[in-house]
């Protein structure tokens, strides 16, 4: 068998694990989601979940990546025999291929609109009904949809197929700070736009009115799938992870990283929408509706959609990596494929799955799964259903199965005081303190996380879930 690639230094790895967190949920959906629920006030609901929940969760999957050196399957599987945790690990799996078959889809249309930035100029959205029914016609195209789907898919499968260091690591290394750059060059000309405070006020001033038990329950999902927990993305990462790295460290940054950078996509947003005059409320259509028509009416507009619309497109395109790569993983580690040729094989199947996705905007919009269409369905099952009961798991797993002291253990290769760091002794500013007495009662950081584990993650991870599907109503 060939040894394991493993990433050639920490960046690359935190740099490859914030591509997959960074896409289309921080700067399609977080921007809406924040004006939607109270602006600031979602914004410190959104930071707890974060805090609470997601790095908890993140730092739970790397750890039994970096533990086992295996997908999620074999992951679940070297650390316990019962039979019903290698299915959270393939439940992961199948995620993967669900998730990537429509995200791409998604990805697609960003191709499609730089091309049109380029083309067109956004000349077709001088008002938002134009630019509404422009794109109801793009998606509905079955040509252009399945194309910008092939295209999208060809770029994921080119980069998994070269492997982590040559693929995967090489190009976070080049697209993410490509993302910085392209994002904050979008926050300095949105705030240099005469009117643009409105729209900062709009996003981030706090209303509480407008905070419900609700957007609780939304900022808790939002939070797992902008990290991309729970289907075993950073378990897959993780396991290309060496002995002697930092994993707390690491998964801190990654988590900044995707905060920050959805902070700035609304900031990119929503003062150049209020200083074009447009109305900020468009939920899900304000990037496809919306922004073409505020290009429109800038100066250069062409390029400021090229700038915004690159920077969706690559934002997706690493997101989307690390989807394929978790399946590739499975069929590498557990079936010994060549990787190469199992990228091609799912890859492939991946994007004819994707179709029936494609079309159900256009020719298949009648065409309906319980209720939804082909899209809505996938992404229903697979974003509200097993990413939240995968980041349950995950959680159970550490916190009550494998244990919280092994993973602990695990932990301090790399980070020998991980376990040591008396919290309490940190904040008062006693730590270098020699008088310092270690017998008074003092809280690890260690023990921290596996009371997050067992008790916090769980709970609010299986609460939000019940929200999601409907059985909680608020
Ligand atoms: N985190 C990605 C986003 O915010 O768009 C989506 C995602 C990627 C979810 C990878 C899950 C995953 F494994």
């Amino acid at each position: 068998m060939e040894r394991r690639e493993h990433w050639s230094s920490r960046i690359g790895f935190i740099l490859a694990a914030a591509g997959s967190a960074v896409g289309l949920g921080n700067i399609w959906k977080f921007p809406y989601i924040t004006g939607e629920n109270g602006g600031g006030a979602f914004v410190v609901v959104y930071l707890l979940a974060i805090i609470f929940v997601g790095l908890p969760v993140m730092l739970a999957e790397i750890v039994v990546g970096r533990k086992t050196q295996r997908n999620p399957v074999g992951a679940y599987m070297s650390l316990h025999r019962g039979q019903f945790w290698k299915l959270a690990g393939y439940m992961g799996v199948l995620a993967g291929f669900l998730i990537l078959s429509f995200y791409s889809v998604v990805g697609g249309w960003t191709l499609g609109y730089i091309f049109k930035s380029v083309a067109t100029g956004f000349s077709f959205a001088s008002t938002i009904k134009d630019s509404s029914s422009e794109f109801s016609n793009f998606t509905a195209s079955p040509y252009y949809s399945i194309l910008c789907h092939a295209v999208f898919m060809f770029l994921a499968i080119a980069i998994v197929y070269k492997g982590i260091r040559k693929g995967i690591e090489r190009w976070s290394k080049i697209l993410m700070p490509t993302i910085f750059v392209i994002i904050l060059v979008l926050v300095f000309k949105g705030l240099s736009l005469k009117g643009s405070m409105e729209g900062v006020r709009y996003y981030l001033s706090p209303d509480f009115s407008k905070l419900s038990s609700r957007s609780v329950l939304i900022a808790l999902g939002h939070a797992f799938f902008s990290l991309s927990l729970g289907m075993g993305a950073m378990i897959t990462y993780g396991s290309y992870l060496s002995k002697n790295e930092n994993l707390f460290k690491s998964s801190l940054m990654v988590v900044i990283i995707d905060t920050v950078i959805a902070l700035l996509a609304g900031l990119a947003i929503f003062p150049a929408v209020f200083a074009m005059g447009f109305p900020p409320d468009a939920g899900p259509g304000l990037v496809f509706n919306i922004l073409p028509a505020v290009f429109a009416k800038m100066t250069f507009g062409s390029f400021w959609g090229l700038l915004f619309f690159s920077l969706v497109a690559i934002a997706a395109l690493t997101s989307a990596v690390s989807l394929l790569e978790v399946v590739t993983a499975y069929f590498v580690d557990e079936l010994k494929m060549k990787r190469t040729l199992a990228v091609v094989i799912f890859g492939t199947f991946i994007f004819l799955l994707g179709i029936p996705s494609a079309l159900s905007f256009g020719v298949w919009k009648h065409v309906s799964i319980a209720g939804k269409s082909f899209f809505d369905f996938v992404d229903n099952l697979a974003s509200n259903y097993f990413l939240p009961l995968g980041g349950f798991f995950i959680s159970v797993f550490i916190g009550w199965v494998w244990g919280v002291k092994p993973a602990v253990d695990e932990i301090r290769h790399g980070s020998a005081n991980f376990a040591d760091v008396h919290l309490i002794a940190l904040l008062a500013g006693l730590k270098d303190d020699p008088s310092h007495n270690s017998d008074i009662h003092v809280v690890t950081l260690a023990s921290l996380w596996g009371i997050f584990l067992r008790f916090i993650s769980p709970v609010a991870v299986f609460i939000a879930f019940l929200f999601t599907i409907g059985a909680i109503r608020l």
